[in-house]
């Protein structure tokens, strides 16, 4: 027997089960913050630079960037950097819902602290919080995977759900048509080309790239194997020595789906973030994976053009997706209680 909708509910004059509001609740307890932060950590940034701080009090936690965690040259205008704290906000919603609390977000709420990127209120509830805590489990299963996809399509119904994924917070996915695909191919080239030669941005990377890293960074371990031809992965350590890597033969078609806002500011930048880790934890719950084409975005003219191809809106994030044909190894991260700054 269906259940009953609001709808044949009204009709046969049943009332409304009662939804209790969520109660305030005063602090979060030593546990909760645990929680919530070995979440927040699990967020992807850029090179895994782990840029952020967080502070706790009574039910809020505050998302902060860490200045000394930016990178000068590869982003230069902080895009990547706050795409992170939104991934890191996102993770915190998601533990927080698995706990049983409601969230509410609010960019920059202190205007005499602009370090402070996003504060996440959290109100009581007595069970879990479905849909956002269905995602809990992927919280820890998801990496970024530099390796070979499988030749295996995406089903439809799976590609919108990441589009729904996308949409409920506020961004939208372009799935690219292979004409544009291979358009792009040609600026990945061009910008992996200029990388390469500028000699700021190679150091930087060598800064937080390859050998043996534990808890920051990308070691040698995570970067995937070496392309054997050109191919639609980024390799972070091209321009320095990463002599333990494999080599593997890479897909010719991969899936390329852009993220993207309607405008272009700090706050969308945050906003994205949370966007690309809902899409990222929905996907890894299919078991699909995913990998970071972010030289197409960090300078203004490759950005603009692939601006174009999305018909004008912003692009966030260029990532490709699919079947892993293979693991690769994972990177690490510093202890949560590390970037905890202060209680209040
Ligand atoms: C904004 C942003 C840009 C990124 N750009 C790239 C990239 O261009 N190439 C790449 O291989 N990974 C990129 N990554 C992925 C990070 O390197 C990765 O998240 C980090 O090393 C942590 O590893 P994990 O994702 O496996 O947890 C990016 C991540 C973020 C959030």
């Amino acid at each position: 027997m269906p259940l009953p909708t609001a709808r044949r509910r009204a009709d046969a004059g049943i009332p409304e089960p009662r939804r209790e509001a969520p109660m305030p609740i005063d602090r979060l307890t030593d546990d909760e913050i645990g929680i919530l932060l070995t979440a927040a950590v699990h967020a992807p940034s850029m090179h895994n630079t782990q840029p952020w701080r967080f502070e706790v009090h009574g039910p809020v936690v505050d998302v902060l960037l860490d200045e000394e965690r930016t990178l000068q040259f590869e982003d230069v205008s902080g895009r990547a950097t706050h795409v992170g704290l939104g991934a890191a906000v996102f993770n915190i919603r998601v533990a927080a819902a698995m706990l049983g609390h409601e969230t509410r977000i609010a960019t920059h709420p202190d205007p005499a602290r602009p370090e402070i990127k996003a504060r996440v209120y959290l109100d009581r509830r007595e069970a879990p919080v479905p849909d956002l805590s269905s995602l809990y489990g992927e919280v820890s299963q998801r990496h970024t995977y530099r390796g070979p996809l499988l030749d295996h399509p995406i089903h439809l119904t799976v590609r919108r759900e990441l589009d729904e994924a996308a949409c409920t917070e506020g961004t939208e996915l372009h799935w690219l048509e292979p004409a544009s695909v291979s358009g792009l191919e040609v600026l990945l080239r061009q910008t992996d080309a200029e990388d390469l030669y500028d000699e700021e941005r190679r150091q930087e990377r060598e800064t937080w790239i390859g050998g043996d890293r534990s808890d920051e960074g990308i070691a040698e371990r995570a970067l995937g194997p070496q392309p054997v031809r050109q191919s639609f992965v980024r390799d972070l350590s091209a321009g320095f020595d990463s002599p333990n890597r494999s080599q593997a033969v890479y897909e010719t078609a991969p899936a390329i789906v852009v993220l993207s806002t309607p405008d272009e500011d700090e706050d969308a930048w945050v906003r994205a973030g949370q966007a690309v880790q809902r899409v990222l934890l929905v996907a890894t719950s299919y078991k699909l994976a995913a990998s970071f084409l972010d030289q197409l975005l960090e300078r203004p003219a490759p950005r603009s053009q692939v601006r174009g191809v999305i018909g004008g809106r912003w692009p966030q994030m260029v990532l490709r997706i699919g079947y892993p044909a293979q693991s690769n190894g994972h990177t690490g991260r510093r202890d949560w209680r590390d970037s905890f700054d202060r209680w209040f």
